[in-house]
C-alpha cells in the first residue's frame, strides 16, 4: 500500500513504514503545505500527518479516492476534520494512551520548573549574574502538602495524579463526569470551577483543544484562583486565553506558569518572553525516543487496521 508522510520519523518507526508500504516521505519543516500534500497523493492509501498539519474540510474535499486513512502523530486531533473525514468514508486513527506517562512528566517539569523558578535561575547563571548563596536568593516556593488541581482527569491527567502524590501534593480534579473511585484513587472531585478553583495552589490544564474547551482559563476564571497560584499546560494552547495569562503574570496575581502549549503554535504571544516568571516550551509533551516510536507504531497499527479491515 502507498503511504504518504507529511514529516520525518524517528528511524524505527520510519524502517517499519518502509517495511510495511511504500513509502512517500514529505519532510515538510515549519509551515504546513497542503498544495505539496495534494501534488503526491496520487495512489496513496494512507495519511500520516502531524498536529501540525491541518486537514480541514476543504483539504478533505480534494483528497483522491485512494485515500483510505488518515492517521496522525497525536492524540489530539482538533486539527482534522473527522466529520468531513467520516463522509467520505476515510478512516481516522490517532495515538492515545501510550504518551500519558510522557506528558505527565512534562506537566510535573513544568510544575516544578515554575515552582523553583528554575528557568529565570538558569538564564541568571548564564548571564554571569549569580553572586552567590544567600538567604533570601531566589526563593521560590515549594509543592509538597500543596494542593494540585486537575482539569481533565483523562489517562494523562490521572498519571499526573499519581505522579503527584508521591511528591505529598493532594489532588482534586474537575472533569466531564465523576470518575469511579478506583480511578478517582482519593482524589476530590468537583462539581463547580468555582470551588475547584478557590481549592487549589496549582492547576494543571489537560483538556484536549477545540471550540468547546476555547479559552476556558479566561479572566473572570483566572480571578478565581487564589492568590499565587501556578497554572501549567501541556494539553492545548487554545484553552487559554493569553491575554488574560498574561495580565495575571504580570500583576502576580498568577505566581508562574509552565506552558508547553500555545495559541498559533509556533508563533506564540511575544508577551510571555518578557515574563521571568513563564516556563516556556516548545510543544515536547511527548517527545521522548520511547514514547515517540510507540506513537508511531500505534499509528501504523490504525493504518494496518484501516486499510485491511477484518472480513
Ligand atoms: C498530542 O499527541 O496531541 C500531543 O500534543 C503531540 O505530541
Amino acid at each position: 500500500m502507498a503511504l504518504l508522510i507529511t514529516r520525518e520519523l524517528h528511524p524505527n518507526v520510519a524502517a517499519r513504514a518502509a517495511r510495511e508500504h511504500a513509502v512517500r516521505q514529505l519532510n515538510i519543516t515549519g509551515a504546513f503545505d497542503p498544495a505539496r500534500v495534494l501534488q503526491n497523493l496520487d495512489g496513496v492509501d494512507a495519511i500520516l500527518c502531524t498536529p501540525a498539519d491541518p486537514f480541514d474540510a476543504a483539504l478533505i474535499a480534494q483528497l483522491p479516492d485512494s485515500v483510505r486513512a488518515i492517521a496522525t502523530f497525536s492524540v489530539g486531533m482538533e486539527h482534522l476534520d473527522v466529520a468531513a473525514a467520516a463522509a467520505r468514508g476515510i478512516a481516522i486513527c490517532h495515538t492515545p494512551d501510550v504518551l500519558s506517562t510522557a506528558t505527565a512528566e512534562l506537566a510535573l517539569t513544568l510544575m516544578l520548573m515554575a515552582a523553583r523558578r528554575a528557568g529565570e535561575g538558569e538564564r541568571l547563571l548564564r548571564a554571569g549574574r549569580w553572586h552567590g548563596l544567600s538567604p533570601t536568593f531566589h526563593l521560590g516556593v515549594g509543592v509538597a502538602g500543596k494542593s494540585l488541581g486537575i482539569l481533565g482527569m483523562g489517562r494523562i491527567g490521572r498519571e499526573l495524579a499519581r505522579m503527584a502524590r508521591g511528591l505529598a501534593m493532594t489532588i482534586h480534579y474537575r472533569n466531564r463526569t465523576r470518575l469511579t473511585p478506583e480511578l478517582e484513587a482519593g482524589a476530590i472531585y468537583h462539581d463547580s470551577d468555582a470551588s475547584f478553583l478557590a481549592t487549589i495552589a496549582f492547576l494543571s490544564i489537560n483538556i484536549p483543544g477545540g471550540a468547546e474547551t476555547r479559552h476556558w482559563l479566561n479572566a473572570e476564571r483566572i480571578a478565581q484562583l487564589r492568590p499565587g497560584a501556578i497554572i501549567v499546560n501541556t494539553g492545548r494552547g487554545s484553552t487559554v486565553d493569553d491575554d488574560a495569562l498574561i495580565a495575571a503574570l504580570r500583576s502576580g496575581h498568577i505566581l508562574a506558569a509552565g506552558l508547553d502549549v500555545f495559541n498559533h503554535e509556533p508563533n506564540l504571544h511575544p508577551g510571555y518572553l518578557e515574563l521571568e516568571n513563564a516556563v516556556l516550551l516548545p510543544h515536547i509533551g511527548s517527545a521522548t525516543v520511547e514514547t515517540r516510536d510507540a506513537m508511531g507504531f500505534l499509528a501504523l497499527d490504525g493504518i494496518a487496521r484501516a486499510l485491511n479491515p477484518p472480513t
